[in-house]
Order: C-alpha cells, then sequence, then structure tokens
C-alpha cells in the first residue's frame, strides 16, 4: 500500500507500512529528496519516529501493553524485577530465567564506593533530581568496562548495573538529604524492599518491611516501567542515536523527566490537592482549570495521548485506598482527589476535551502515606522508568536502521545580512 503526496502538482507514492496493532504509519523519508519540502510536526503529534516492539498504547480506549500482556494483569500478578527482564528480553522468564536475572540484578546493588564523596558535593537542600542527573551521567566515569556501546555484552551490563543501582542510588539521594548515614543494599531482600529498607532504615536498628508497602510500591515500579516514545525516552534514544554511552543517556532521560509537565506531576498533583485542601474549594480550582486567562491545570489530569482513562491510574486509585487503610492513615487528600475526579469528570470542559485522572494523580497519594517527601516522587519515577529507557536504548543499539537523530526546522528568522561593526549600529 501506497499513500499518495501532491506537492506543486507533482504527485508521489510513498510506502505505508503496517505494524501489528496501531495506526499504519506513512514512511516519508524520501519525502524531502523528492520534493524539497520537510513535514512540520511540533511535538511530534503525528510522527513515528522509530519502530518498537516493546510497548503498545491505545489512548482512545485506555490501552497499555507491555510486549503485548496488558499493564492491568502485570500490576496484579508480576513482580517489577519480572516486568524489567520481560521489557528487555521480550518474553516473560522461565523459572530458571528469572531466578538468573534476579541473581545478577542483585549481585550489582552497591555503588562504586568512591561514588558516595560525589554526593557531599551537593548541597543538603539540593532536590533528589539534580542529585540523580549528576550521579548517574558520572556513573559513565565509575564503569568503563560497560561504556562500549558496540560490544553487546557490554550493552547488557550497562542494563543490568542501571536497573540494579538505581535503587540504590535513589535512596542514597534521601538519605544525603536528611542527613542520615548511607546504607548499602541487603541482597536478601527483594528488589522494592531493599530499596525501602536503604530509604527509610538506619544502621542502629533492623528495619521491618510491611508487606502491603512493598507490593504497592512494586506496583507504581510497575506501572511507571516504560511507556513507549514519551519525552524522556525520546530524549534517551535521541542522546543514544549520536553513540553516547549508556549512563548518559539515562541521565538525559532523568533531565527531561524532571519537569512538571512529564514526572514532575505526580508531585504537582499532589502539591495541588493538598492546596487544595478540602472538598468544598474543589469549583474554586475546576474553574481556575476552565479559565483561558489562567494559566493554571489541574495536575494530574491529561494525557498527550490517553483520551480515555489511564489505566495505570486506574490500579493506582484503588491502591491508594490500600495502603492508606492498612497504614491505618486518614488523608484527606484522598478525599479531595476523589471528590474532584467525580467533579472533573462530570463536567463539560473535562468530558469535550477527554481530560482524564493520569498516573500521577494517584502515586503521590501512595508515596506521601509510604513517607517520601514529595521531592522524591520524580526520583522514583526515575528509577522505575530507567528499565523501560534503557530496553528501548537497546532495542534501538540492535535496530539496523539506527541513524543519528537530527529533526529539521521551519526557519523564520533574518535572512542572509552582512555584520555590522559595534561602533556603527543604531
Ligand atoms: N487542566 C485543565 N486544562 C487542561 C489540562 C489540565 N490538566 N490539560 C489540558 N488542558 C486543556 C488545555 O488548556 C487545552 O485547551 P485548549 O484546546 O482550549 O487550548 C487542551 O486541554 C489540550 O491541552 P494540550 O496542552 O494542548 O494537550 P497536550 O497533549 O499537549 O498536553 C499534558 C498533555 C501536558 C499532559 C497536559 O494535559 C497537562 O499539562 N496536564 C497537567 C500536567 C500532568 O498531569 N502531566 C502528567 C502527564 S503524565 C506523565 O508524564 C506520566
Amino acid at each position: 500500500m501506497t499513500a499518495t503526496i501532491n506537492v506543486d502538482g507533482k504527485s508521489g507514492e510513498y510506502p505505508v507500512h503496517a505494524g501489528s496493532i496501531g495506526p499504519e504509519v506513512i514512511d516519508i523519508r524520501k519525502l524531502y529528496g523528492n520534493t524539497g519540502r520537510f513535514t512540520y510536526d511540533p511535538g511530534f503529534t503525528s510522527t513515528a519516529a522509530c519502530e518498537s516492539k516493546i510497548t503498545y498504547i491505545d489512548g482512545d480506549q485506555g490501552v497499555l501493553l507491555h510486549r503485548g500482556y496488558p499493564i492491568e494483569q502485570l500490576a496484579e500478578k508480576s513482580s517489577f524485577l519480572e516486568v524489567a527482564y520481560l521489557l528487555l528480553n521480550g518474553d516473560l522468564p522461565n523459572q530458571a530465567e528469572h531466578d538468573e536475572f534476579k541473581y545478577l540484578i542483585t549481585r550489582h546493588t552497591m555503588v562504586h564506593e568512591q561514588l558516595a564523596t560525589f554526593y557531599r558535593g551537593f548541597r543538603r537542600d539540593a532536590h533528589p533530581m539534580a542529585i540523580m542527573c549528576g550521579v548517574v551521567g558520572a556513573l559513565s566515569a565509575f564503569y568503563h568496562d560497560s561504556t562500549d556501546i558496540h560490544d553487546p555484552k557490554q550493552r547488557v551490563i550497562a542494563c543490568h548495573r542501571l536497573i540494579a543501582k538505581m535503587p540504590t542510588i535513589a535512596a542514597m539521594a534521601y538519605k544525603y538529604s536528611v542527613g542520615q548515614p548511607f546504607l548499602y543494599p541487603d541482597n536478601s531482600l527483594s528488589y522494592t524492599g531493599n530499596f525501602l529498607r536503604m530509604t527509610f532504615g538506619v544502621p542502629a536498628e533492623p528495619y521491618v518491611i510491611n508487606p502491603v508497602v512493598e507490593d504497592a510500591l512494586d506496583k507504581i515500579f510497575i506501572l511507571h516501567a516504560d511507556h513507549e516514545q514519551n519525552a524522556s525516552t525520546s530524549t534517551v534514544r535521541l542522546a543514544g542515536s549520536s553513540g553516547a554511552n549508556p549512563f548518559a543517556c539515562i541521565a538525559a532521560g532523568i533531565a527531561c523527566l524532571w519537569g512538571p509537565a512529564h514526572g514532575g506531576a505526580n508531585e504537582a498533583a499532589l502539591d495541588m490537592l493538598r492546596e487544595i485542601g478540602r472538598p468544598e474549594r474543589i469549583p474554586e480550582y475546576v474553574a481556575r482549570a476552565k479559565n483561558k486567562d489562567d494559566p493554571f491545570r489541574l495536575m494530574g489530569f491529561g494525557h498527550r495521548v490517553y483520551k480515555n482513562y489511564d489505566p495505570r491510574a486506574k490500579v493506582l486509585g484503588a491502591a491508594a485506598t490500600k495502603v492508606l487503610d492498612t497504614l491505618g492513615i486518614s488523608d484527606p487528600v484522598l478525599d479531595t482527589a476523589r471528590e474532584l475526579e467525580r467533579v472533573a469528570l462530570s463536567d463539560d470542559y473535562f468530558i469535550e476535551k477527554k481530560l482524564y485522572p493520569n498516573v500521577d494523580f494517584y502515586s503521590g497519594i501512595i508515596l506521601s502515606a509510604i513517607g517520601f517527601p514529595t521531592s522524591m516522587f520524580t526520583a522514583l519515577f526515575a528509577l522505575a522508568r530507567t528499565t523501560g529507557w534503557i530496553a528501548q536504548w537497546t532495542e534501538m543499539m540492535e535496530d539496523n536502521d539506527q541513524r543519528i537523530g537530527r529533526p529539521r526546522q521551519l526557519y523564520t528568522g533574518h535572512g542572509p545580512r552582512d555584520y555590522v561593526p559595534l561602533d556603527q549600529r543604531g
């Protein structure tokens, strides 16, 4: 099948490729050569930048599949480590593969001892994402034996290192901010249990893991593990397309994730819910969100791709109730969230614009109940998303069609003009 594109009265035929599911794509790689024209698509709303077999989203139906498996099933039945294996390798592991993967990841949880001194260069009040950007980028200075991107073995080791070390790095960022000693990993614990202990444990006493908290956090990690070609993943791919090493690429992804329109939204959503404070004030904030002259938006609402309920928000809405009940916390913020969701979903503005709660709407409530400060929320997102980033990076490295990413532009600046010496400028 082909698509015909007419430019200046001349028509050209362009191949149309079908994926396994989802929209077909028009292959316009020869468009510029044939017509001297670029396409214009700021924000990439209609542009597929790569071929991928990892994650599929149908935003209209609210469907999210990892390697074909629905996210609801993975969140209910799987574990974060198993999902990490799935994203990286394409299939769920059998028992032997599962055990081997767990062993490999567990053996990489420690970080180079010198890295601890790196933290001490930061101010104690540094945002954990600032620390994560710096420390993860710095890993390339510590693990020279896994930065040769052309060696498939080194690529695999870098993937394992990143997945294994992110909880240690994130927990150290937290410990540094509260002035407590770093805790070394305890490899007898689960991936998520180990992270909880490194974050909330102290050397002076044993740390007892609450299984409901461990399970809820593991779910949050699963729900954030990958999301197809979002801004931070595309950043990782773009950085990787130039041949940068995987640690530097993941640091680039972390920088992109930090923004409030992306990973920073869970922090912003909880701040907003706290600011609203009680259900009676909701109409005021909904009115502000609808007011064109007010830049305020309902944080945790709306999504570039989902024009239906974000399936991850559904899972987390239920998990939030369970965690708060188990911990015996009665947080008015959960009542405010539920009421805001009800009001917004019955409001014409939100219905017409297809604005539904996204994954960030409830995750902050759970993370706060567990004891994480809001500044750690995006760092946890980065921890989980590292798995998706590194799986996407690996896929790109194995793709023979991969070229350096180089978008074009619509130039609207000055035409050529002559330099005017400083003393002759008006
Ligand atoms: N509250 C109020 N109005 C909104 C909201 C919102 N949260 N989100 C979108 N709108 C409105 C916009 O004002 C716009 O209205 P208009 O057509 O009258 O101008 C329309 O809906 C479309 O919005 P865009 O910004 O063009 O949609 P886009 O797809 O570019 O943005 C985004 C998606 C960035 C997520 C947006 O919905 C938003 O800012 N939401 C709040 C931040 C947030 O929760 N981000 C988390 C995303 S999920 C993640 O990263 C894991």
